[in-house]
């Protein structure tokens, strides 16, 4: 299994959702990438915990093509944006205009978490505008549904695993059910790609 985890991150938490899915991957004998796109100049003071996050993300590498085409399972985490995936993520998604020409997005399998900072934010909204994009490709989406009653403690987005976070972290804890829909995505992957 190739596993490649795309995250987008003002503040650290779309970050810390790739760690979660980046260590349960890695549980699961993938080899793993954990990738942050290029994100758009936000004034400091209206983005608390920015100059944090970015020192924490220093060393990480940004997201390429390569990263995508190499990958045959892939994760994405967004923060809501006014209601959407944030725009950098979309950057991202537009710029692999050129695998989808060369046919090479097709049957990727794919799934996606979001946060936003109140509990009805835009997280539902920001996994599917990150899902009609996948749909565009000819991915495979796999959401987490109800499959585990785990979910339920997170707050139950059957379309991708969300959280409300703002500067004093997650309101509610959703690391379970966020390694919960990364196994249960590789474990889909794998039946495909075997
Ligand atoms: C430009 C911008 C727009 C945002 N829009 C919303 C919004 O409409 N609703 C909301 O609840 N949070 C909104 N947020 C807050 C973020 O979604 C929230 O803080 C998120 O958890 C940040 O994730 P991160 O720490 O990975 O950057 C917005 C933040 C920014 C910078």
């Amino acid at each position: 299994m190739k596993v490649t985890i795309v995250f987008s991150s003002g503040t650290g938490h779309n970050l810390e959702i790739a760690r979660w899915v980046e260590d349960e991957a890695k549980k699961m004998g993938a080899e793993v990438r954990v990738r942050k796109v290029d994100e758009l100049s936000i004034p400091a003071e209206l983005n608390p915990g920015q100059a944090i996050y970015q020192e924490a993300a220093r060393n990480i590498e940004v997201a390429s093509p390569e990263d995508i085409a190499w990958a045959d399972t892939l994760f994405f985490s967004t923060p809501a944006r006014f209601g959407t995936l944030s725009a950098a993520m979309k950057n991202f998604i537009e710029s692999q205009v050129g695998l989808w020409a060369q046919g090479q997005l097709a049957n990727k399998v794919v799934s996606a978490f979001a946060t936003a900072q109140n509990s009805h934010g835009g997280q539902e909204q920001a996994v599917l505008s990150i899902y009609t994009s996948m749909m565009h490709w000819g991915a495979i989406i796999v959401p987490p549904g109800y499959t585990n009653d785990v979910l339920y403690g997170a707050g139950g987005n059957p379309y991708g695993v969300s959280g409300s976070a703002d500067r004093n972290g997650f309101s509610q804890d959703i690391e379970d059910a966020v390694r919960h829909q990364a196994r249960r995505t590789i474990e889909v992957s794998k039946k495909l790609n075997s």
